[in-house]
């Protein structure tokens, strides 16, 4: 550790006191099951106490009423049943020395009408959020009456189940509709002057202050710069805060931005390739001309970063939740001077766009943030040694070795190119993906240290590889390009291709999107930058639907100053040569509809398929014949199956030597499997 770290250093915070100033800001994983804050919620939040974070606030968005829908998993702390599983959590984060608050709040318009309860939408108008797409109500009198209770119901319960405090949301939601002149267009007391647009928040700060006594820590998280036309800015967010901070606000986490849409959203929790801390210096100038501490999150990834803000006194507390999910052990590496091991958060924004896509906030590269019970973060060391070779240096094959060092296998990672990473290699050769390269980085950086063998430029096929005696061999040795099944398929270039820098094209190029991932995107962007006109076409009903709202946004924005161009609802049938150009025949799916467009050139992302020839090779020599007991890999224990007496190691393959996958998947083939060998 640094001596006199300021990272490192306590923080006494009301009457609580905080071992270090390190942060996780209150988010929703989506990690709820029922509403209910249960076992993989509580996992999820010991581990960072675990890992040595001074305040976990669990609950982004935790709903205190029954018609705040949940909109992404959020907790409903309006239940009774949430009380013990507070309790339980908030002992067992005490237990591991941290301190843990919850976010409380009702969601007004950043909700859907049309999830949980039916319930219709509330907010201080009858405004639509383009994120959430809800018409909201403009809430009643009873409405108002009703949801102040709510709060001091639920924050009562907060403070007797023993959390160490609460933050009321105050930014893109119920409570501070009324205050920002963007969604308040009321003429009633609670709209139009300041005072008026502030009866109602305030009313409700101070009959939730009044409930939990003075000793309670209550924080806001405020915005003191909407950054848009009609927004709330900057002079009257700092009266709000004095005013909320009479009222009995503790603390403050401070925002710059909005939320209510997706490019908002992504400004707010900034993806790769944008600025790091973007907003830390308006922090901590705001900072000067608070009368309570603050802290603040945004994209503050970095350990010099985050130590920076508070020897400079910008923060009190540093947020740094993203990066806290790619390593909850992060603050103790800090404490243990082990910086250099930190697994970093390169901004993907898997985890955000995880809570309405795939259901849940995953992290890109550590697999076991949210299945904590079931990957754990924490690798044990195997009882036997076994002799492992891993063939296929991507994300699947790094991760493989990694894990299989860290249970004290004897590894060997064989790569048929000169550097490893494979497609994460090419994909970061985007500008806008680059920060992917961390994830190579590190588990280079992490094999070094336990010292794994890599052997480059060796292509291992199995007559070769089993002439070294293996207990197990894992095939790693992802995917190449899928091309189309149509007439013409020759006439096509895949996506790699443009990444990569090998072909360079000009004219009108059509990009052929039959996968909705980033790649094609990426190709889109590479191929405006060499002077193309370019066209995605592609059969989904959307544009990317795989690509999340938030790493979308900036894509969009970059394909609309460009003037790319977009079709959807087009399958392609055929490419042909003519005179003009490549003719090419598309249709709509279950139609018999078909027309032709003329391009000088077709990019076609498909996916891929897998490279499994060694896989096939090997196969009759295994024991298990390449099978997986699912139920055991599941249940984490070690594999069984034997289909082959004759069989002299046991096969596995992962990632895209499967299927065509993502990086997450891959990962997570190789972080499971390898902790049960
Ligand atoms: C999955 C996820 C869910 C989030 N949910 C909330 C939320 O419900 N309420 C909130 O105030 N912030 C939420 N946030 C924002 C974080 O608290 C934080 O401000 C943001 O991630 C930027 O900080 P970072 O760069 O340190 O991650 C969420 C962030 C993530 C990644
Ligand atoms: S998914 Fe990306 S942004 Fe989210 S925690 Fe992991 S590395 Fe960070």
């Amino acid at each position: 550790m640094t001596v006199n770290d300021p990272l490192m250093s306590p923080f006494v915070l009301k009457n609580l006191t905080l071992r270090n100033r390190i942060v996780s800001t209150s988010h929703e994983p989506a990690y709820s099951e029922d509403g209910l804050p249960k076992d993989r919620y509580r996992a999820y939040h010991v581990e960072k106490a675990r890992g040595g974070v001074g305040l976990t606030m669990i609950g982004g968005s935790a709903l205190v009423s029954r018609d705040s829908a949940p909109a992404f998993g959020n907790l409903q702390l309006w239940k009774d049943e949430a009380e013990p599983l507070l309790r339980r959590l908030a002992d067992e984060v005490h237990e591991q020395g941290a301190a843990v608050m919850t976010q409380l709040t009702h969601l007004g318009h950043r909700t859907s009408n049309y999830t949980d309860n039916w319930l219709p939408a509330i907010s201080a108008s009858n405004v639509r959020e383009p994120a959430h797409r809800a018409f909201a109500k403009a809430a009643e009198q009873w409405d108002l009456d009703r949801v102040l209770r709510d709060f001091v119901d639920v924050a009562q319960r907060c403070r007797s189940a023993g959390l160490d405090g609460i933050e009321l949301m105050a930014y893109g939601h119920f409570l501070d509709s009324f205050w920002t002149p963007f969604w308040n267009h009321r003429d009633d007391e609670y709209g139009g002057s300041y005072e008026n647009r502030m009866r109602y928040p305030l009313r409700v700060i101070r009959a939730v202050r009044e409930a939990v006594g003075p000793e309670f820590v209550i924080g806001a998280r405020m915005t003191f710069d909407e950054e848009r036309e009609g927004g709330l800015e900057t002079h009257e967010a700092l009266r709000i805060a004095a005013d909320i901070t009479e009222a009995g606000i503790d603390f403050i986490s401070l925002i710059k931005g909005s939320i209510g849409t997706d490019a908002d959203l992504a400004r707010a929790i900034a993806p790769m390739s944008t600025p790091a801390s973007p907003h830390l210096e308006f922090a901590g100038r705001i900072k000067q001309k608070l009368s309570v501490p603050v802290m603040h999150a945004a994209r503050i990834s970095d350990v010099a970063t985050a130590r920076y803000a508070i020897e400079e006194g910008l923060l009190d507390l540093v947020g740094m939740t993203r990066a806290l999910m790619a390593d909850p052990e992060l603050p103790n590496k800090v404490r243990d001077g082990h910086t250099d091991r930190i697994r970093p958060c390169v901004g993907a924004n898997m985890c955000i766009d995880g809570i309405y896509g795939s259901g849940a906030a995953f992290c890109i590269h550590n697999p076991s943030t949210g299945r904590e019970r079931e990957v754990p973060q924490r690798i044990e060391v195997a009882r036997t040694t076994r002799r492992v070779a891993v063939v296929g240096a991507g994300p699947a094959g790094l991760e493989a070795s990694r894990v299989l060092a860290e249970r004290g296998h004897a590894v060997r990672l064989f790569e048929a190119a000169d550097k490893v990473g494979g497609q994460l290699l090419l994909a970061s050769m985007a500008p806008r993906r680059r920060d992917l390269r961390g994830i190579i980085d590190w588990r280079t950086d992490e094999l070094a240290r336990l010292g794994v063998p890599i052997s480059l430029n060796t292509y291992v096929d199995g007559r070769t590889l089993l002439e070294q005696p293996w207990d197990v061999v894992i095939v790693a040795t992802g995917g190449t390009p899928a091309t189309p099944r149509i007439p013409g398929a020759g006439l096509v270039h895949d996506t790699w291709d443009v990444l990569a820098g090998t072909r360079r094209l000009r004219g009108r190029v059509m990009v052929y999107d039959d996968h909705g991932g980033n790649q094609a995107l990426d190709a889109a962007e590479a191929l405006v930058r060499e002077g193309a006109t370019v066209e995605i076409v592609t059969p989904e009903r959307t544009l990317s639907p795989d690509v999340g709202s938030l790493t979308a946004s900036g894509y969009f924005h970059s394909l609309a100053e460009n003037g790319v161009a977009v079709t959807v609802l087009r399958r392609l049938h055929g490419v042909s040569k003519t005179p003009d150009g490549l003719a090419v025949e598309l249709g709509v799916d279950g139609f018999a509809f078909r027309e032709h467009r003329i391009f000088d050139a077709i990019v076609a992302e498909m996916g891929t398929d897998p490279v499994q020839e060694l896989y096939d090779e090997l196969l009759d020599s295994s024991t298990n014949l390449g099978a997986v007991d699912l139920a055991d890999l599941l249940a984490r224990k070690p594999q069984s199956v034997v289909r082959n007496e004759a069989g002299s190691f046991r096969l596995f393959r992962i990632g895209d030597a499967v299927a065509s996958r993502n990086v997450h998947a891959a990962m997570l083939d190789a972080a499971r499997l390898c902790r049960t060998i």
